[in-house]
Formats: structure tokens, sequence, C-alpha cells
């Protein structure tokens, strides 16, 4: 078995800086030639975990979830839905920005399922190491990586999912998506759905 094979069993990190380490040296799928990786931060212990697809252009730079634009529409509807960031987990089902350079700027390529799959090794170490009681799977690939399958998140939005970990999985829009809604309506609409998710996780929690 090759080092970069995902059925490669190493001892899984006990620590959310032992993550760091391990996705800093993963050779688990070719990602990792795109730049630094991005584990999770957050309170070891948190209740609320959220999940995102893959770090993008600003995160990977600032080495950081969630602080580039889809970082502050979150910020946005965490602080609307009352859930205070500083107490959840927040991190992402792929540690590395896939991208393709067009000029000077790297533009966002979507993981594909062999790469979310290969790095669902770091997202489980997270979770058997903070154990939060609710996982929020923001966009399709964060659910496929937590729930292991396609999950459509107009079907099951609002619904509390039982996790094999002792966990529920609630899955929602990715702030992305927010930003991209054509019509102004649907767009206000979405992101009103979207903290009334957020609210709903949270309480979920308590
Ligand atoms: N999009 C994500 O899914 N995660 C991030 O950390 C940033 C943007």
């Amino acid at each position: 078995m090759e080092a970069r094979d995902p059925r490669r069993q190493d001892a899984p990190p006990a620590s959310v800086q032992g993550v760091w380490a391990g996705v800093e040296a993963c050779r688990r799928c070719d990602l990792w030639r795109c730049g630094n990786g991005v584990a999770g931060e957050g309170p070891a212990h948190a209740k609320l975990m959220f999940v995102g697809e893959q770090p993008g252009d600003q995160e990977e730079q600032a080495r950081r979830p969630f602080v580039g634009p889809a970082g502050r529409i979150l910020d946005k509807a965490l602080a609307e839905a009352a859930v205070p960031r500083a107490e959840t987990f927040v991190t992402n089902a792929v540690k590395h920005f896939k991208h393709v350079p067009r000029g000077k700027r790297r533009l966002h390529k979507t993981p594909d399922a062999g790469e979310v799959i290969a790095c669902r090794w770091w997202l489980e170490a997270e979770r058997r190491i903070v154990r939060p009681r609710v996982i929020v799977a923001l966009g399709a690939t964060a659910a496929l990586a937590v729930f292991g399958k396609a999950t459509p998140i107009g079907k099951f939005r609002q619904t509390a999912i039982q996790l094999p970990d002792q966990a529920q999985g609630v899955v929602t829009y990715h702030p992305s998506y927010l930003l991209r809604v054509p019509d102004a309506e649907a767009k206000r609409k979405a992101y009103g759905m979207f903290v009334d998710d957020l609210a709903f996780a949270w309480k979920l929690a308590a």
C-alpha cells in the first residue's frame, strides 16, 4: 500500500494540534500540492461543529477556516441566529484549497468524491477529538463527508439526522451558495432559511 493510499491506517491524532500536524504532512491525495493545509479551529470540546467544503484562497493564506467572503456571510448569519462562533468548532471536509490558476487569481475547483473520501480520515479524527453533539454540514460536499452519502439539502434541512458516533447531523446551504443566488428575493429567502437552520442546530446542541 502506498503512503498516499487512503486505506492506509496510521494512528489517528488525539488532539486538534495533532490533526494540524498530520494535515501538514498528508499525502492521502494530491491536494497537498495546492498550498497550506487548513484544519479545524475552535474549542476542543465544542458542542457544535460546522463542516464546510474546503478552504478558499484567503483561508489558505491565513491558515484559518472561513475567514474570506463565505466566512463573512457565515459570521453575519451566526450573529443573527445568536450562535457564538467562538464556542463552535469550524472545519472543512477537505483540508486543502483545490484550485486552478487564472492569471494572478486562483479559482476554486470543487473537490471530487475521491478527495472527499481521502480527507474524511481527518474529519473523522476531528469528530473523535471534539465529540460535538451536533454537526452542521454546510453544502453538498460537506454533507457527503459527514453522512457518507449524498444528502439533499431541500429534503433534509431542519431535520436532525442520527450519526453513528452519537452526534446528530444537520444539513444546510453553503454560505457561498447564498452569494450566488441571482434573484434578490430568492437570495433573501435562502439567507433567512440559513439563519433559521443555524438557530435550529444551536438549539439542538443545547
Ligand atoms: N468555503 C468553505 O467551504 N470553507 C472555508 O473555509 C472557506 C470557504
